[in-house]
């Protein structure tokens, strides 16, 4: 038993998608989360800067003696979780691999595209992760740079939303995809526009279920689940606007009492 809690970051609002899954199948831990909003977008960043906010954010939620960090972002994910991973002593998880593998689970055609941001579509991570599990498999990535925006203002259900997501993702147009990655951590929240314009015939997969189910696995083979039955408490932090992170967090986790901070790194 080990009642510390879980650590998990992403560059603003998209971790919220891995937190609402945590808290489904972990209903006991408690999560500190940081979103760094106020450097938020990540994925047209160059690498190294990429890599130093990560670790800036992975330090903050050091001082919360974390007993495992999550990066719920995939373009850190694709750049920083290796040496991340190799520096902590406790379990960093990423989400590109159980996207991946939620992916491959699912798909019958084999033919699975990916969106993302540029750094995670130019990293071609998802195309690694993808092949090192299935090495016939064919993937069409797409780098999909307006939507991270679109979620951090809110904008989700808006006309013009509909149509930036159709044009850009018309390139898929003349692809026969049966699956398609959502392999950034903030498309979960545009979910319901992308399966509008792909209809019935390609699945949608983000890696919030599988990534959760990875930490589940890992807390409970390393004896570190919290048994306690008490209602855990949660920790938003945000480098941005608290009121806007509030809405948006309280929103998508259909709760209204959510704590959340303002903090500089
Ligand atoms: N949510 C992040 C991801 O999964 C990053 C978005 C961004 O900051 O560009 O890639």
């Amino acid at each position: 038993m080990n009642t510390k809690p879980i650590g998990i970051l992403d560059s603003g609002v998209g971790g919220l998608t891995v937190v609402k899954e945590m808290m489904r199948q972990l209903p006991h831990e408690p999560i500190v989360y940081i979103g760094d909003t106020a450097r938020c977008p990540y994925g047209s960043r160059p690498s190294e800067e990429i890599k130093q906010f990560t670790w800036e954010l992975t330090r903050y939620l050091q001082k919360f003696d974390i007993k495992m960090l999550i990066i719920a972002c995939n373009t850190a994910t694709a750049v920083a979780l290796p040496e991340i991973r190799a520096e902590l002593s406790i379990p960093v998880l990423g989400v590109v691999h159980p996207g991946a593998r939620a992916a491959i689970k699912i798909s019958r055609g084999y033919h699975i595209g990916v969106i993302g941001t540029e750094m995670t579509i130019h990293s071609k991570a998802y195309e690694k992760a993808l092949k090192s599990i299935r090495k016939k498999t064919k993937v069409t990535g797409l780098a999909c740079p307006k939507f991270v925006p679109i979620v951090e203002n809110g904008e989700i259900e808006s006309q013009e939303t509909k149509q930036i997501v159709a044009e850009t993702l018309a390139p898929f147009n003349n692809e026969k995809l049966d699956t398609l990655i959502l392999g950034c951590t903030h498309y979960p929240l545009l979910q319901p526009v992308i399966e509008e314009y792909f209809g019935n015939n390609v699945k949608i997969i983000s890696s919030g279920e599988e990534t959760a189910r990875e930490a589940s696995v890992i807390l409970d083979h390393t004896n570190m689940l919290n048994k306690s039955n008490e209602q855990p408490e949660h920790i938003f932090l945000t480098t941005g606007s608290v009121d806007r992170f509030k809405q948006i967090a309280e929103n998508w986790l259909g709760t209204n009492d959510l704590q959340v901070e303002n903090v500089q790194l």
